[in-house]
């Protein structure tokens, strides 16, 4: 099986004109997980070279080494600190936040949560969960609760703080989050499928359990930021809740899914020939992460803002069919279960 596909010329359409329009982020100390490839290394320099002090959280690899080492090429001023943090274990979520806390005695400006995988194995991770599951969505969660009183401190110091979450086209693949996703049942959630993404493309999202699995965490994803919109605007917080999605983007996602054997690389090919560049799908998490506009609640993402896979980025709102009751409090009841803590907003 071949391990990548070829890849087609894409353009960014428009990427620079939307960063020029990012104000400078002098002052800020903005993190974000998973910088290593794709938006996240995107969204990384664009943050240092808007003057941002920029913490990189990423697992310990050559990968996450060499993405350090391109940006303070680029940028050899940046005040950029590379911080381990695999998402895949909670241990190391916890050790992440803690070395944060140190070094940021000022209050941390933005936490942009952005890393994540797609259509992997139904594997477990060390800690029991399916590895799409906590390394999306948990870690994530986790991460926040830990880093809340941070950006409690710069909201307070400098008038507002943000967490950016990043979602998927993929939210609607599924219909309602489900609890068995978010418990010790890692490996046992549906198996492997068969790579049929050769032969259908959405329809098979529905049925293929990898990809099911991928849904179920991006629209976990969607309703966190619903959750965290809701508890932060009743207690009045001048921190935003804010989410993006980046359309269909040629990052390094597609090829580790290949790799794991989630899709096939020659209708990859053909499917990525409808999508954009990296650059114009981390434009989303940029506008969260900086623009002087974004409110608490909103929603970036290409096109219409719904299913489109390109596009000018639009910003719309949080979307009924998981900002609802029953959705929110599932998503936190579960998600503080799977951490083994509970995580208070009042
Ligand atoms: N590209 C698209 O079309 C698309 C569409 C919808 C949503 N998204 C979302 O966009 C986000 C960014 O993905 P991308 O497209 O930029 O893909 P990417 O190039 O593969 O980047 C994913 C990042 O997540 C990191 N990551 C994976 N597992 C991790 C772990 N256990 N601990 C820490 N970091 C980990 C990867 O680091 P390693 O080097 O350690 O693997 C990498 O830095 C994801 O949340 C994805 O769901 C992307």
């Amino acid at each position: 099986m071949r391990d990548s596909y070829k890849k087609p010329v894409l353009k960014s359409l428009y990427f620079n004109q939307e960063v020029d329009r990012i104000p400078s982020l002098k002052g800020k100390t903005i993190a974000i997980t998973g910088t290593t490839s794709g938006t996240g290394f995107i969204a990384a320099k664009i943050v240092a070279e808007k003057g941002a002090r920029t913490l990189l959280l990423n697992r310990k690899t050559n990968r996450s080494n060499k993405s350090y080492d391109l940006l303070k090429e680029h940028y050899p001023k940046a005040n950029i600190v590379n911080i381990e943090c695999d998402l895949q274990s909670f241990k190391s979520v916890k050790k992440a936040a803690k070395t944060i806390t140190d070094l940021c005695n000022d209050g941390l400006d933005v936490l942009c949560n952005n890393a994540g995988v797609m259509a992997l194995k139904d594997q477990a991770t060390i800690d029991g969960f399916d590895i799409q599951m906590q390394t999306n969505h948990l870690s994530h969660f986790l991460l926040t609760k830990e880093l809340l009183p941070l950006l409690e401190t710069a909201a307070e110091k400098r008038g507002e703080a943000r967490i950016v979450n990043h979602t998927s086209i993929s939210r609607y693949g599924v219909k309602n989050l489900e609890s068995k996703y978010f418990e010790k049942r890692g490996g046992i959630l549906g198996g492997n499928g068969s790579n049929i993404l050769n032969k259908i493309l959405l329809g098979m999202i529905l049925i293929n359990p990898r990809w099911y699995r991928y849904s179920q965490t991006k629209l976990a994803n969607a309703a966190f930021t619903a959750c965290l919109h809701e508890k932060l605007q009743a207690k009045n917080s001048k921190i935003k809740a804010l989410i993006a999605h980046p359309g269909l983007a040629m990052t390094d996602l597609q090829d580790t899914t290949i790799k794991d054997g989630g899709m096939g690389a020659f209708m990859t090919g053909k499917m990525m020939g409808g999508g954009q560049t990296m650059e114009d799908g981390a434009i989303g998490i940029i506008k969260c992460i900086g623009d002087s506009d974004a409110m608490s609640g909103d929603f970036y993402g290409p096109g219409s803002g719904k299913m489109d896979m390109k596009g000018p980025v639009v910003k719309f709102g949080l979307e009924e069919f998981y900002d609802n009751r029953k959705t929110k409090d599932l998503l936190w009841t579960k998600s503080c279960e799977a951490i083994e803590l509970d995580f208070k907003i009042e």
